[in-house]
């Protein structure tokens, strides 16, 4: 009957100091003074079992293991009350529904010229060729006169060109590049053959826009320069070109033109994807049943030696692409100003 007493006691005290735990730190440090391995409270009794006189051992042994099942019992109510308190706590304070479906984030996708752009890189990479790059605001020297456009050459009018309002040694010598075909000399300058590079960037023309053409360009110039580069491993590499980004049923076709720093010269065009052909009237192509999406043609010789190589050993080929051209053809859009009006319905489809 004393031994019961002494329990109830402990358990009194063992309960209150339990009610008194607020948060999961207290109940464990409640676990480790009563419940504890070591030297818990209960754990000492339950250990003093062997202290008592023989003929109580058995009464005080069974009530010692009910006590320390009673407290653990408690323990883990606590712990569950605490727990979803907590959650109360927390649905209330914030005024949290966590039932409530999320809200989607918005999520950005890559321009089509970049997606292009990218996509057009990776058929050349896969071709052997590397990725180099060169400034928007270029020098005279390598926008015209390094390709053979000297000033007053009634070349330099094909590209209605946008100067830097800056004098250096009082002329206008800066610009923004009219073409990525500056990159050519800059390669040169810099790598010995066999090169194989293509110089992706934008382009900016002075021109009156229309359904193909706007005032800024994207554009991938290719340049490979080799003992024995041919004009077929140049149609070959379009060929090729043409067909990973297009697939195998659209129409390819070369004419003849002229840029001063290739020689000769080709222009390449893919079927109008809008008329395929058969409008006269058709205001993507022009009626004329194609769009031209790049400049090729053979390295000129004198660009050639002005980089120190004999041209009679080192040839080359080069061209230009213009990636919005390529971007309409694929997608069918009919109007290549869409591309920089940031509508979003417009740039939502890709
Ligand atoms: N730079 C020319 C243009 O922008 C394209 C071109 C590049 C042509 C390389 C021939 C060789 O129109």
């Amino acid at each position: 009957m004393q031994v019961g007493a002494r329990f109830d006691e402990l358990r009194e005290q063992a309960l209150a100091e339990l009610a008194a735990c607020a948060d999961e730190r207290a109940l464990e440090a409640w676990r480790a003074a009563w419940l504890g391995r070591q030297d818990g409270r209960i754990t000492l009794l339950l250990r003093s079992v062997k202290d008592q006189p023989p003929d109580e051992r058995p009464a005080f042994g069974k009530a010692a293991n009910a006590l320390r099942a009673e407290l653990e019992d408690a323990l883990e109510a606590k712990r569950q009350e605490l727990k979803e308190r907590a959650l109360r706590e927390l649905a209330t304070l914030r005024a949290l529904d966590v039932t409530l479906p999320g809200r989607r984030p918005t999520r950005g996708t890559l321009h089509p010229v970049t997606q292009t752009l990218r996509d057009c890189i990776r058929a050349f990479e896969a071709m052997g060729f590397r990725v180099f790059e060169g400034p928007e605001v270029e020098w005279a020297y390598y926008n015209f006169d390094a390709v053979r456009i000297p000033e007053d050459h009634p070349a330099r009018d094909m590209w209605d060109t946008l100067w830097v309002d800056a004098l250096v040694d009082g002329e206008r010598k800066m610009l923004l590049r009219t073409h990525t075909s500056p990159n050519q000399i800059r390669v040169l300058e810099r790598h010995a053959p066999p090169i194989r590079v293509i110089v992706p960037g934008k382009c900016y023309r002075q021109e009156a826009t229309d359904a193909t053409h706007e005032w800024m360009l994207t554009q991938i110039e290719g340049l490979a320069v080799d003992e024995g580069v041919r004009m077929s491993d140049l149609k070959g590499v379009l060929y090729d070109f043409a067909r990973r980004i297009f697939g195998h049923d659209r129409r390819i076709i070369f004419h003849h033109s002229y840029f001063p720093f290739v020689e000769p010269g080709v222009e390449m065009a893919i079927d109008c994807f809008r008329c395929r052909g058969s409008g006269a009237e058709c205001p993507t192509c022009h009626g004329s049943g194609w769009i031209e999406i790049l400049g090729a043609g053979m390295v000129h010789p004198e660009i050639i030696a002005n980089a120190g190589l004999d041209p009679s050993r080192y040839t080359g080929f080069a061209f230009g692409l213009g990636i919005e051209r390529v971007a309409m053809l694929r997608w069918g859009i009919e109007d290549i100003r869409h591309f920089y009006q940031n509508d979003l319905r417009f740039l939502r489809q890709f």
